[in-house]
């Protein structure tokens, strides 16, 4: 390539990214400047953080609800814009609950302690830190937010209920020095789907804050803000609301919506026109793509055989549904020799994470004396699935079914040539009794 040449791509890519103003307003991780809806929810958080002021200290409030509902964007807001101090922090990077106070005090400027000097060292610095912070910007309250609350609970070793049993202590200790701590968490799930001893259960009360899934009006009204401020042109409103029309009627949520509307305007970028229904649909088809193919990586190698099963089942015979003991036979003629195979058990629990997963949809079926009976079918293309799961396999499936069919094809011709050569025969004969 030459300078000339890259000059020539620049010009390309300044040109397709000309439909974009502020492209940041389609960036999910950043928080935006206001919120559209949710009044109720966030009247709700402000109520429980601000009933200190009236002598009731909430010490604990479960924020919960689907993803992409607007959680985190929410609790974020409203903290940011009360008079009180506050720590956000995201436990996902954490893998143990050490890890977690660690995040929680790097969070507030401190370094990592190691693993040896303890957890209760870890509290008396965080009580500190909590103190000073208080001491400094002169508020009463200090709320400490930890978003993906789930992954204290994946140590198992760890003890994530004495974790928050230790912090509601400490709440207790700041209450009596007149400084009040309120501990937000924020989760898919509700707090008492967690395993919580009654120390913890008897001391957190009934706080909690639900966030559905959104309408397709509040998707709309999500979607359009953010048009308006990154698009250098006005939008479609019936593009908009197909948009809106389509992420609703899947999951309700925000993010994908946005990401929709993003990939959305890229593609019409790349043809230098203005986004249609049309770019809506690829849109969808490249995210549902690439969001299968991050799945499918992350997946254990059993889960991709799994998947791979059903998808040469599905291929192969151009059929929807089929059984655990079909499926599990695929299983089985797929896997190297030299692989350990997972038990049936096993594998119908793997066709049970693939209908999680989104990947298959399940039915039960009578098979009569022999009682009920699973089916599974694939709900995206077989062939990005195989292609996704065993790029190097995936050609000769393909491979040995167009040689199949074209040997299909090439037997009817024969068939059809030698039964015409015998009625022509036919035909000659009786055409030669006639005497022509
Ligand atoms: N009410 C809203 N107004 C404006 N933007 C919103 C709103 N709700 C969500 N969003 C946007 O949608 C995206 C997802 O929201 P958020 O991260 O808050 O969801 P969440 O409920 O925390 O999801 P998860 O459970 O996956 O963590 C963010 O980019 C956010 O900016
Ligand atoms: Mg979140």
């Amino acid at each position: 390539m030459d300078k000339k040449e890259l000059k020539k791509i620049v010009g390309d890519v300044r040109k397709q990214n000309s439909i974009f103003s502020d492209k940041s307003y389609l960036d999910n991780l950043s928080t935006p400047e206001s919120i559209i809806g949710r009044e109720s929810e966030s009247k709700k958080l402000v109520k429980f953080l601000l009933s200190f002021e009236k002598g009731l200290v909430v010490p604990l409030i479960s924020v919960y609800g689907r993803s992409g509902s607007g959680k985190s964007t929410i609790v974020q807001f409203v903290c940011k814009n009360l008079d009180v101090d506050f720590c956000y922090t995201n436990l996902r990077k954490a893998k143990t609950v050490f890890g977690c106070i660690n995040l929680i005090l790097s969070e507030l400027g401190h370094q990592n302690l190691k693993n040896a000097q303890g957890i209760n060292t870890a509290f008396t610095i965080l009580e500190e830190l909590i103190m000073q912070s208080l001491d400094k910007s002169g508020n009463s309250l200090f709320v400490l937010c930890l978003d993906e609350f789930d992954t204290l609970f994946y140590d198992k070793r760890g003890k994530p209920s004495d974790f928050v049993y230790k912090l509601l202590v400490l709440v207790e200790k700041l209450r009596t020095l007149k400084k009040y701590l309120c501990i937000v968490t924020v989760s898919n799930k509700v707090l008492s789907e967690f395993n919580l001893d009654d120390r913890v259960v008897s001391r957190v009360g009934a706080s909690e804050i639900y966030f559905d899934s959104y309408s397709q009006n509040d998707v709309l009204k999500i979607i359009r803000n953010r048009a308006k401020k990154s698009f250098s042109q006005k939008i479609d409103d019936h593009v908009l609301n197909y948009c809106a029309e389509i992420s609703s009627s899947e999951h309700g949520d925000a993010r994908r919506a946005i990401d929709l509307l993003r990939t959305s305007g890229e593609l019409a970028g790349l043809e230098n026109k203005e986004i249609s229904r049309q770019h809506v649909d690829d849109a969808i088809a490249q995210l549902q793509k690439n969001q299968i193919t991050t799945m499918i990586s992350g997946g254990s190698y059993h889960f991709k055989l799994a998947c791979a099963a059903l998808a040469r089942l599905t291929f192969v015979n151009d059929e929807g549904w089929h059984s655990t003991s079909e499926l599990f036979k695929q299983y089985q003629k797929i896997i190297p020799p030299d692989s350990r195979q997972i038990s049936y058990r096993r594998f119908s629990e793997m066709l049970v994470e693939l209908v999680n997963s989104g990947i298959a949809v399940s039915q039960t079926i009578s098979k009569g004396r022999h009682g009920y009976g699973s089916q599974f079918k694939l709900t995206v293309d077989p062939d990005l699935i195989g292609n996704s799961c065993f790029p190097d396999w995936w050609p000769s499936v393909v491979e040995s079914k167009k040689k199949k069919e074209s040997a299909a094809i090439a037997s009817k011709q024969l068939k059809s040539l030698y039964s015409g050569r015998r009625r022509s025969s036919r035909f000659g004969s009786l055409y030669r009794n006639l005497g022509f």
